[in-house]
């Protein structure tokens, strides 16, 4: 009643994620044994009861949406057949609509785009009201294919809307080139406490959401010369933010491609979306005139050649190779060259050392790649800095391909076939592998920014040049400096 007081359109009871009323709905939770728990119907009943209090109190045309979940997806919980019954049983206590949401409410890159269609599509088959599905839905011929497939007749947009909120304006305007499409990587939105700016819901890839106030962008006064230098996702974001505030912007990439590091983390199964990141912020600099010079290696003599008022260095990291005897070996590999395809490893016994997040990426690389693959780190963890349930999920992954796991044990030697290696103050021999994958972390490429900063008046440094980080680091970097400059 006060939310329609207050002129509300109509209000959604929330059924679903766990919260109270989902725990009436679910047999994994609700072991009632009066007129609320048992079964289907009974456990439905206090949703129904909520529904025909509010539609006596609010009027029949007051709406009422009711949001569950399609599939509790837990043993023991309610299975898509109990989200069907249970819609049925709301819609004949005068829902208007039913939101179908998922047992986990939040998935990560893991879990497929659109994963929860087919329980909203099971769900509609039974009702004669309107279904919304949400779940990783996140491109907009796929919101319109659920529309189109009549698997729903509306579609709910969580964190694509953090990640650009903007979305349906720009599909309204055909503006695809310029979507920033949410990569599923729950890092800013949902672990937020992750990120060292502190508390508060914001996205990986685009760090004007919830700054929408306070991060505008506006016209330089003073419009300089700018040359970036890199064009991984930190160069590409800060080019196009200063090019729109008026600077005259160069970036300059050594190689004929743009991501830099961001664009082999694309290469992992189930993490394509990244590289509509690069597009994106490509479309952008092109949108704002950023003059991009690809195969452009800078150095002091390019400087000198093409002056600037300002230099930013993004040239990114490089691969730590430490000084292990054998490491020189021909069958011993940098995990980037694997996953740039430089090298295709298929069908072999591969050991990668350092379990790092790109450590365990390639490793379920190679593990898609039919190889049995070996894991080994110093660290008692394998990818101790990845987001929770995104751990969760790669750990899966690596669990599937039967990926052998290695941990606190020091590689002090590579042999033709393996390693020796050092555990509990033991040393042991592991051998008989074809491969050997090197992933012991980056180090800043800042080569560049030691030189000019003692020759050049204004020059930065962000990203993995300044300090190995992640992508979430270097896009706020950039953003934040490209504001200031
Ligand atoms: C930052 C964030 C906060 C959320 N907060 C809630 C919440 O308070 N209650 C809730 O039921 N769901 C919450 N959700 C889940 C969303 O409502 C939505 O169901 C979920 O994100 C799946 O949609 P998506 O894949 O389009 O993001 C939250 C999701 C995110 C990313
Ligand atoms: S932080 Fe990642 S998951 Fe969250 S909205 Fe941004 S891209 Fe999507």
């Amino acid at each position: 009643m006060r939310a329609q007081k207050v002129n509300c359109d109509g209000v959604e009871i929330h059924a679903a994620h766990g919260y109270l009323l989902a725990e009436f709905l679910s047999k994994g939770v609700n072991k009632r044994s009066d007129e609320y728990g048992g079964n289907i119907t009974n456990r439905g009943r206090i949703v129904a009861e909520i529904i025909q209090g509010i539609k006596k109190e609010c009027g029949q045309d007051f709406p009422v949406i009711v949001r569950t979940s399609g599939d509790e997806a837990q043993y023991g919980y309610n299975n898509l057949e109990d989200a069907k019954a249970q819609a049925l049983l709301f819609q004949e206590s005068g829902a208007d609509a039913l939101h179908i949401s998922y047992g986990v409410a939040v998935q990560s890159n893991y879990i497929a785009t659109g994963f929860n269609i087919p329980n909203a599509k099971a769900v509609k088959e039974c009702l004669d009201i309107p279904v919304i599905v949400v779940g990783r839905i996140n491109d907009p011929m796929l919101a319109n294919s659920v529309v189109a497939s009549g698997s729903a007749d509306f579609v709910a947009l969580g964190r694509q809307s953090i990640c650009d909120s903007e979305f349906v304006n720009k599909v309204k305007e055909n503006r695809i080139n310029e979507l920033l499409t949410c990569t599923g990587c729950m890092q800013r939105c949902f672990y937020t406490s992750s990120f060292e700016e502190g508390e508060g819901t914001s996205c990986m890839i685009n760090p004007f959401s919830g700054k929408e106030s306070t991060w505008v962008i506006e016209t330089a006064e003073d419009k300089k010369k700018i040359l970036v230098v890199g064009a991984g996702v930190g160069g590409l974001q800060a080019s196009w933010i200063l090019a729109k505030r008026g600077h005259e912007v160069t970036l300059a990439e050594k190689s004929n491609f743009l991501g830099g590091q961001y664009r082999l983390a694309s290469i992992p199964p189930m993490k394509q979306d990244l590289v509509k990141t690069v597009s994106t912020y490509a479309a952008f600099c092109e949108k704002y005139g950023v003059k991009i010079l690809s195969n452009t290696f800078v150095d002091e003599q390019f400087i000198a050649e093409n002056p600037a008022d300002v230099i930013v260095v993004s040239t990114g990291s490089v691969p730590i190779v430490p000084r292990i005897e054998g490491i020189e070996n021909e069958n011993v590999y940098l995990a980037n060259d694997v996953l740039a395809s430089s090298v295709l490893l298929q069908n072999k016994k591969v050991l990668v050392l350092g379990a790092g997040l790109v450590g365990a990426e390639t490793a379920e690389l190679l593990g898609e790649y039919g190889n049995d693959v070996t894991i080994m780190d110093m660290l008692d963890t394998v990818a101790p800095l990845a987001m929770k349930r995104p751990r969760m999920d790669l750990l899966a992954r690596l669990e599937k391909h039967q990926t052998n796991i290695i941990l606190e044990s020091k590689v002090i030697k590579i042999n033709e076939d393996g390693v020796e290696y050092e555990k509990n103050n033991q040393q042991n021999t592991l051998n008989g592998y074809d491969a050997i994958v090197l992933a012991f972390g980056s180090k800043p490429n800042n080569q560049l920014f030691e030189l000019m900063k003692q020759k050049h008046p204004s020059v930065y440094s962000i990203g993995d040049s300044d300090c190995v980080a992640d992508a979430k680091k270097a896009i706020y970097d950039a953003t934040k400096l490209a504001l200031e400059i």
